[in-house]
């Protein structure tokens, strides 16, 4: 147990109440959580580049641009758990929530985004909990990506244990929209926001053709 060994360190002398106890073993039990997390984002990273390798070889672009991650902050988890009435617990944390682990491939063109998805979903130690097909079916606003919620089980040293990762999968384009658009969410109070909400919605549809285009292109260059 990890929340023991912490104890172990603290001087003999210095005296701790039950509630600091109790406070020292949630804090611990986070941080294990955390790199728990972290090592799931390490698996499936490494997954995406391992595909991206081997299928550069095999074609003229690499299908992947980038892989992003990054562990959820705290501060989000904790909205997010209030936000939908869930316990505030570090084990509701890993019962309730999907995405603390995110990772973002971000691919040149739309076909690679399913090719990657595919292969990925299709490994037999992967198992795929939710599949959001935002390019087929975009959101009113104009967002377009492909999500995908996957588990992958992540060896420690005693257990082998199913970890949750949220991958989103889009083109650059449709990155550099949604870069932008996601500041709206903080700046409701913002002048012309209507326009804006309006404006970002046609751009989204421009970029999709043009994303749409420029493969089309591509096939053509490679006599597709
Ligand atoms: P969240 O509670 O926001 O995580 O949504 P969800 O659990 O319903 O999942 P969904 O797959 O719809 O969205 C997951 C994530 O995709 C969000 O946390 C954002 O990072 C991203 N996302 C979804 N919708 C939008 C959007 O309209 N604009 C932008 N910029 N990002 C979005
Ligand atoms: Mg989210």
């Amino acid at each position: 147990m990890i929340e023991e060994d912490l104890l172990r360190t603290i001087p003999e002398r210095t005296e701790i109440t039950e509630d600091a106890k109790a406070f020292i073993g949630q804090l611990a039990q986070f941080q294990e959580l955390m790199m728990m997390y972290n090592c799931a984002i390490r698996e499936v990273r490494t997954k995406l580049e391992v595909l991206n390798d081997e299928l550069a070889v095999r074609s003229p672009h690499n299908p992947i641009e980038m892989i992003k991650s990054r562990v959820k902050k705290p501060v989000s988890i904790a909205g997010k758990l209030k936000r939908r009435g869930y316990e505030m617990s570090v084990d509701s944390i890993r019962r309730n929530l999907n995405d603390v682990a995110g990772i973002r491939v971000i691919c040149a063109f739309i076909d690679d985004i399913y090719k990657i998805a595919g292969m990925l979903s299709s490994q037999d130690d992967i198992t795929v909990i939710q599949v959001k097909d935002y390019i087929r079916h975009p959101k009113a606003n104009g967002y377009r990506s492909y999500h995908m919620i996957v588990e992958i089980p992540v060896f420690f040293s005693d257990e082998k244990v199913p970890m949750r990762v949220e991958v989103q999968i889009r083109t650059i384009a449709m990155d550099f929209w949604a870069s932008l658009e996601h500041q709206m969410k903080y700046k409701q109070d913002i002048e012309g926001a209507e326009e804006i909400v309006e404006r970002l919605a046609q751009i989204a549809g421009q970029i999709n053709r043009t994303d749409m285009e420029m493969q089309e292109i591509r096939d053509r260059i490679q006599g597709k």
